[in-house]
């Protein structure tokens, strides 16, 4: 037993002294992290995580919010094992396409609102957001209306961390690092009633928070604005869920 424990804690010291010094994480203090040690998690089951001490965490998270279904799904295993031998990848571009791209393009489509049925893949939030400002400002153009570039955004909101996708979001801290906001992009209020209602009932601060939008429209001109974005629920920001009247409002 105790030999067992001295090997995982050799693991974990060899594990954390390469994480010092050749990884470099996101979001965080490297020379703080560098004396906590990180936590190295090893494996994971369902909800559970286990590291290499073999302590088991139940994963709230979720990975980063992103793994849904649960960790070690077998079917998810096969399926990937089994494309990885057949096409590992292949491009997009030159009038090709492949089968699990094409499928599963129907399929979000066949999930999708009605009016949804065109998907292009990327390989983070953050890049999608970088494409949707090109793509939305591409198709003003195409509309023959190129004056309508500005993207409106909200305070303390979160749309990934590259250049376009810090701009989006709102959070001061991102855009003290590399002046940002980029040109074009501008900020209204966030629907945080908990944090910013001032004696306001949540019903009311949701109808002021939604009249802000109309408000930045008239300042920067309709014909100026491309597009609003908002997470329907803040989440990074501290899942922030507007009061009811603010989403409804048009
Ligand atoms: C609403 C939202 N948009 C974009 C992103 C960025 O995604 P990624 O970390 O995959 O770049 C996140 C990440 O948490 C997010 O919550």
């Amino acid at each position: 037993m105790q030999d067992a424990l001295t090997q995982q804690q050799q693991k974990l010291d060899s594990l954390q002294t390469a994480d010092k010094q050749h990884f470099i994480h996101p979001f965080t203090d490297s020379k703080g992290l560098a004396e906590k040690g990180t936590r190295v998690i090893e494996r994971a089951e369902g909800v559970y995580l286990w590291d290499v001490m073999g302590h088991k965490l139940l994963d709230g998270m979720a990975g980063l919010w992103c793994v849904n279904v649960g960790y070690g799904r077998q079917s998810i295993v096969d399926a990937v094992a089994k494309q990885m031998q057949q096409l590992p990848f292949y491009n997009s571009f030159f009038q090709c396409s492949h089968p699990p791209a094409i499928e599963l393009a129907q399929k979000i489509a066949s999930l999708a609102p009605n009016h949804m049925n065109n998907v292009f893949f990327t390989g983070s939030g953050s890049e999608s957001n970088d494409t949707n400002l090109r793509m939305v400002r591409r198709y003003w153009d195409l509309k023959g209306k190129p004056s309508k570039k500005t993207i409106i955004s909200r305070d303390n909101a979160y749309h990934g961390s590259t250049v376009a996708g810090a701009s989006l979001g709102g959070m001061s801290g991102m855009h003290e690092q590399g002046d940002l906001p980029i040109p074009g992009v501008v900020h209204i209020v966030q629907p945080y009633w908990y944090g910013e209602g001032k004696g306001l009932s949540p019903e009311e601060f949701g109808l002021q928070a939604a009249q802000a939008l109309e408000a930045k429209i008239l300042e920067v001109g309709e014909d100026n604005v491309a597009a609003f974005i908002a997470e329907p629920f803040q989440g990074a920001g501290g899942v922030i869920i507007p009061p009811s009247t603010y989403l409804t409002r048009n």
